[in-house]
């Protein structure tokens, strides 16, 4: 195994996007940033240093951080932030783990331009589950806004209305054809005729769930969340935030020019839809070129689905398994259920009209079992913990809120209104764990793309309405169920994962559209030590950020 080292420059630079430049925070001056390919077994250390103007902290979506949490990023959880003029190294082994992950900062919103893709390749003398593809093509999609994203967000959190929504989607950066000024810049994907590629798609977005699809080809989708998974054809996928899918597709139509698209399933925070579609260009070595007259040279246009198709998200969903039995636990120690989703809080009596812009007067929030997550800003919840620091955090995690409530929006005002709080919910070493997580829908109908830290958690069952304890069981898949990091919990629905809580630290679970985090969506899971020091986590670098 090989250890990699990076330097992350964190720096605001130069950015044209739908005709005008802006100051963008990028990392080494890339938007996206830089992509990181690694072996499973390696070890990565990247060096972060901090030039721009604000604090940072970068995150490894989807990578497991065995003992490691301290390396695993978000801001005041388990790291206070790397502040304007510091540096922190991220050091971490990858163990078991292959596909595609991504990593992303989490501090604010700047993770809409500090992201970048994180692929872990086979050990070295193995191979992939299915034929080795002649390409392969990280696909980022993304969301880009004419604003600078961390004043759009605090405006929203000044007003307590809703933040604007982004000016664009974007495939590896770019917005594409569709888009102003974009053309010229549209990202081409290469193929051949007869040759299988990989495209490694990740949905990078801030806040919308998005399909993807390419005209006239179909995906063999082979992994999500760097998991493998049993392959299935499909011609549309769809990932919310945070969510990654490898699917491969093969050359096999007349050379062309096809378009690939992205584009918005749902709306993240009941604002209306927003009809516009990002486009790259999948195109066939031997297609005709462009000079050549009286041939079109114009990409194949893909039909996506609408954006409040749901019938084909679950569809889609309900196709995920592993490839072959897997051990799920069973005699499960902790049976959680988590409410997800949004209120509305009372204009609090100091604040003047212009900070209630929220429906009706209101402000908008979010929580868990009615907790809105409020994060410290004295002291990170893993070093709290960990030097005993008393005041930072509490571990009375509520049970769901006691009133059942209905999807449908017939709910007791107490559930609107969430209260503020840092409570997080103490897990013993190697508990079996499993969560319910049952969408709310107060405020609106949402699929909210839930995201644990520290973990992989296998997707047992998934349904519509209010989860029932006494008939969805028997929905369980406890044989072949997918592995992922990020579940997107149903529109108006429930999704039910498990998992062993064998990485000790402090790990966030949170819906991955940022908007909604912001609104407090969020909870911590505490998880001990268990017994010597294969089950404790490692001691911090001396270079840890402390606040
Ligand atoms: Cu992709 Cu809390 O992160």
């Amino acid at each position: 195994a090989e250890t990699h080292h990076h330097d992350f420059v964190v720096q605001a630079t130069p950015v044209k996007r739908l005709c005008k430049t802006h100051n963008t925070i990028t990392v080494n001056g890339q938007y996206p940033g830089p992509t990181l390919e690694i072996n499973n077994g390696d070890t990565l250390e990247v060096k972060v240093t901090n030039k721009a103007r604000y604090n940072v902290t970068i995150h490894w979506h989807g990578i497991r951080q065995m003992r490691t949490g301290w390396a695993d990023g978000p801001e005041f959880v388990t790291q206070c932030p790397i502040r304007p003029g510091g540096s922190y190294t991220y050091r971490f082994t990858v163990q078991g783990q292959e596909g595609t992950l991504w990593w992303h900062a989490h501090s604010s919103w700047l993770r809409a331009t500090v992201y970048g893709a994180l692929i872990i390749h086979p050990k070295p003398g193995s191979s992939y589950p299915f034929t080795k593809p002649k390409r392969e093509t990280p696909i980022l999609l993304g969301e880009w806004w004419d604003a600078n994203p961390i004043d759009v967000v605090r405006q929203a959190t000044r007003t307590g209305a809703a933040p604007n929504v982004s000016d664009a989607y974007t495939i590896n950066g770019q917005p594409g054809d569709l888009y102003n000024c974009s053309s010229k810049d549209t990202v081409i994907v290469p193929i051949d005729s007869g040759e299988t590629n990989l495209l490694r798609v990740i949905n990078s977005g801030l806040n919308q769930e998005l399909f993807f699809t390419v005209a006239n080809h179909k995906f063999t989708v082979v992994s999500a969340d760097a998991s493998y998974t049993k392959p299935f054809t499909t011609s549309v996928i769809m990932l919310g935030p945070g969510q990654t899918t490898d699917v491969l597709i093969t050359g096999d139509q007349p050379p062309a020019r096809y378009y690939m698209a992205a584009r918005a399933y749902q709306s993240a925070q009941g604002a209306p839809f927003d009809n516009t579609t990002t486009t790259a260009i999948l195109e066939y070595k031997s297609a005709p070129c462009p000079a050549k007259k009286g041939v079109s040279t114009t990409p194949v246009f893909p039909s996506l689905p609408a954006f409040n198709d749901t019938a084909t998200v679950t569809a889609f969903s309900k196709s995920f398994r592993s490839p072959a039995k897997v051990e799920v636990p069973t005699d499960i120690d902790e049976s959680l259920f988590f409410t997800v989703g949004l209120g509305l809080n009372r204009c609090p009596p100091k604040f003047k009209s212009s900070q209630c812009q929220g429906p009706n007067g209101t402000r908008f929030t979010a929580s868990m079992n009615n907790v809105s997550f409020v994060l410290p800003s004295n002291f990170s919840l893993l070093q709290a913990h960990q030097q005993g620091i008393p005041g930072v955090f509490t571990t009375d995690y509520p049970a769901a809120p006691p009133v059942k409530f209905d999807y449908t929006g017939n709910v007791s005002r107490s559930l609107w209104q969430p209260v503020p709080g840092t409570k997080l919910y103490k897990l013993k070493y190697g508990s079996r764990v499993q969560v319910v997580l049952q969408g709310t829908s107060i405020f609106t109908a949402e699929n909210h793309p839930i995201h644990l830290h520290g973990y992989d958690f296998y997707i047992i069952a998934e349904g519509f309405g209010n989860f029932n304890p006494s008939t969805d069981t028997s929905k369980f898949n406890l044989v072949d169920p997918p592995l992922r990091n990020t579940v997107a919990v149903p529109v108006n629905g429930w999704a039910v994962i498990r998992f062993v809580a064998d990485n000790p630290g402090v790990w966030l679970m949170h819906c991955h559209l940022d908007v909604h985090i912001t609104w407090g969506l969020a909870m911590a899971f505490l998880v001990e030590n268990g017994v010597g020091a294969l089950q404790s986590i490692e001691t911090p670098p001396a270079d840890l950020p402390l606040c």
